[in-house]
């Protein structure tokens, strides 16, 4: 398999054609700069509130952060109501992302139930009002990330994404599942096909892109413009460089080793500690530190004892003392971890 042939979004070259999923929790800056640095062509922040960004919320502002060596940055929001959405829109813009994204396939109780995320799949021409108020209110492309429809009975993606490409939206990432569908299932690509067959502008195929073979599949058989990966990210940015290189060598490279795994997640950690201070770098770190170490020898216990640790410098103790003990199983020992 070729290297795929860059993305277009509107002015902003997007080479490889490979994006990080945005993930609530997930896709802060820390792990975005580990993705950029592993050949993700874009990356996508934690949705926002865009009615936090209307009213002025200092903490939803921080969200739309990110490092010059992140770009090109797509900075998703999400929100029902046109004219607040607008003014959002334009604090996205003004803040310097590349791409601005309509968050339109969120499933979770609490967005639905304020109108915004997947609900508006359920009615095409509230999201067009949405919009057009957001391509009128700023000069960046703007894309949708969509899924397949609210349910079985009501698949409105595709009519939704061709009434976005009339009003101007320059590319449409499509969820393969429904909002009702949840994460239940498997992503229906044959429907990402359909999708992608009947636009003119850009579409990126997403879910359950797992190795770098899937992704292949994945534009092979929907002929997307580009593969969006998610949860296999996590604690895995190899997804991307190993994908990257295969496409241009031919040669699948080899997962990473354990101890490529640890130090990354080291980095991880530190970068956590740089952006979000040493409280939330021990909380958050709790989930990343389980994801690296999964499939692992002992990863259970490890993940047991990295949740019990208090502090930064206690996890990265107990990432030292697995690694030492992975070491002597490596040598023949018993027990990983006790
Ligand atoms: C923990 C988590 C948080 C997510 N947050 C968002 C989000 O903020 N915005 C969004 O559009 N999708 C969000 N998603 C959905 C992903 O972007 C993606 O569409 C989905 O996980 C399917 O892709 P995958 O199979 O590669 O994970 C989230 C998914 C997960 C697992």
């Amino acid at each position: 398999m070729r290297c795929p042939p860059p993305l277009q979004i509107g002015p902003v070259q997007v080479d490889p054609p490979l994006v990080l999923a945005p993930m609530s929790g997930i896709t802060n800056v820390p792990l975005r700069l580990l993705v950029k640095e592993h050949g993700a062509g874009l990356v996508c922040n934690e949705f926002i509130s865009g009615y936090g960004l209307f009213h002025g919320n200092a903490r939803t502002q921080d969200y739309l952060l990110f490092e010059d060596s992140e770009r090109p940055v797509s900075s998703q929001i999400f929100g029902a109501d046109p004219a607040k959405m607008a003014i959002a829109a334009r604090q996205v813009a003004d803040r310097g992302a590349d791409i601005l994204d309509l968050n339109l396939g969120c499933s979770v109780k609490k967005i639905v139930r304020s109108g915004a995320g997947a609900c508006l799949l359920q009615t095409p021409l509230e999201v067009y009002r949405v919009v057009a108020a957001i391509i009128a209110a700023v000069a960046i492309p703007v894309t949708i990330k969509i899924r397949l429809g609210w349910s079985e009975e009501c698949l409105t993606g595709l009519e939704v994404a061709q009434g976005c490409q009339e009003l101007g939206v320059a590319a449409v990432a499509v969820h393969g599942r429904t909002a009702t569908q949840a994460y239940r299932g498997v992503a229906n690509w044959a429907r990402i096909a359909e999708i992608k067959a009947a636009l003119r502008i850009p579409v990126i195929g997403n879910g359950d892109v797992r190795t770098p073979q899937d992704a292949a599949r994945l534009l092979a058989t929907t002929g997307c413009d580009g593969v969006m990966i998610g949860r296999a990210a996590q604690g895995n940015p190899w997804i991307f460089s190993r994908t990257v290189a295969w496409w241009q060598t031919g040669v699948l490279p080899p997962e990473p080793t354990a101890d490529e795994r640890l130090d990354t997640a080291l980095r991880h950690g530190e970068l956590m500690l740089h952006y979000k201070g040493p409280r939330r770098c021990a909380e958050e770190m709790r989930k990343h530190l389980a994801w690296y170490a999964h499939g692992l020898p002992g990863a259970a216990a490890f993940r047991e004892q990295v949740n019990a640790a208090p502090s930064w410098e206690a996890q990265v103790a107990l990432v030292e003392r697995f690694r030492e003990a992975l070491q002597r199983f490596r040598a023949g020992a018993a027990a990983p971890l006790d």
